[in-house]
């Protein structure tokens, strides 16, 4: 049985990870950090990630960018591995990230789905294909109005793993309205949308001359993330210390 800590446990992703996890026979959340403590669910919640003196396996977080460097503490301070889902992290934190990874395991992705995840992959062999060619590379992806950050972490993670199968020559491009000028060929335009409810939509859009190739993810439920997010834990559950990503847990 692996043990979690469910960091962000009263929002939207951490309610769907504990629904979930209900019925799982291989894993429990044995204990809840939020800022927010309003519900039972029945396990304790801690208010303080300090405070928090459950013994666990992993740590599956889902909250908010300004948690993390208290979080990274706290994973590397007791040795528990975390599963690091929260998306608009800075630079510094980032850094942050890759120093924390030193010492204990550290799975961060953008986006948990198995879809998006699978599509990186595709990414780089179409990005190898259609970049020499000429193509122009774009992404739109769109969220609900809730959402705070923009562009889309999948969409930048989207764009990186392009980027890495073209040693990094591309551009990210987010407003073209400040520039009166054609797009240059290493440019790579990303566009958000933000509106109702969509759950997550992107689009990779490989344009060339008199032919367009698509590429497009639709998530239709937040529970793609939290499946992919209950998998990479246990996955992640007892490695060595190491930055990991969700290729790892696809295998
Ligand atoms: N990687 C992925 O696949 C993926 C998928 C969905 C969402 N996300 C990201 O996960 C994060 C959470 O998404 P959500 O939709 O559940 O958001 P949400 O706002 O519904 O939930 C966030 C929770 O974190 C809590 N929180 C805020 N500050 C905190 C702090 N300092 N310490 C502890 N808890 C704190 C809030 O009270 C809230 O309950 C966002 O960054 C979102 O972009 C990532």
């Amino acid at each position: 049985m692996v043990k979690i800590i469910m960091h962000g446990c009263n929002g939207k992703m951490g309610q769907v990870i504990t629904d979930m996890v209900k019925n799982d026979d291989t894993a429990e959340i044995v204990a809840g950090i939020d800022v927010v403590d309003n519900r039972d669910n029945g396990y304790p919640v801690f208010t303080d990630i300090d405070a928090c003196d459950v013994p666990a396996d992993v740590i599956i977080d889902f909250a908010a960018a300004v948690a993390v460097d208290k979080l990274l503490d706290y994973s590397v301070k007791h040795k528990i591995p975390v599963v690091l889902c929260t998306t608009g992290l800075s630079e510094a934190q980032i850094a942050k990230v890759e120093e924390a990874s030193r010492k204990v395991a550290v799975l961060r992705s953008a986006n948990m789905s198995l879809g998006i995840n699978t599509l990186m992959k595709l990414l780089k062999e179409a990005a190898n294909i259609f970049a020499p060619a000429g193509y122009d590379i774009e992404i739109v992806e769109k969220h609900h109005n809730q959402k705070v950050d923009a562009p889309s972490g999948t969409a930048l993670a989207l764009a990186d793993s392009i980027n890495e199968a073209r040693n990094n020559e591309y551009e990210y491009v987010y407003d073209r309205s400040q520039v009166r000028k054609k797009r240059d060929k290493k440019e790579l335009g990303i566009s958000a949308v933000r509106g109702g409810t969509i759950v997550g939509e992107h689009e990779v859009i490989f344009a060339g001359v008199d032919e367009v190739i698509e590429f497009k993810h639709t998530a239709y439920s937040k529970s793609v993330f939290a499946k992919g997010a209950v998998e990479a834990g246990k996955y992640l559950a007892g490695k060595p210390a190491g930055l990991y990503n969700m290729s790892d847990v696809i295998g």
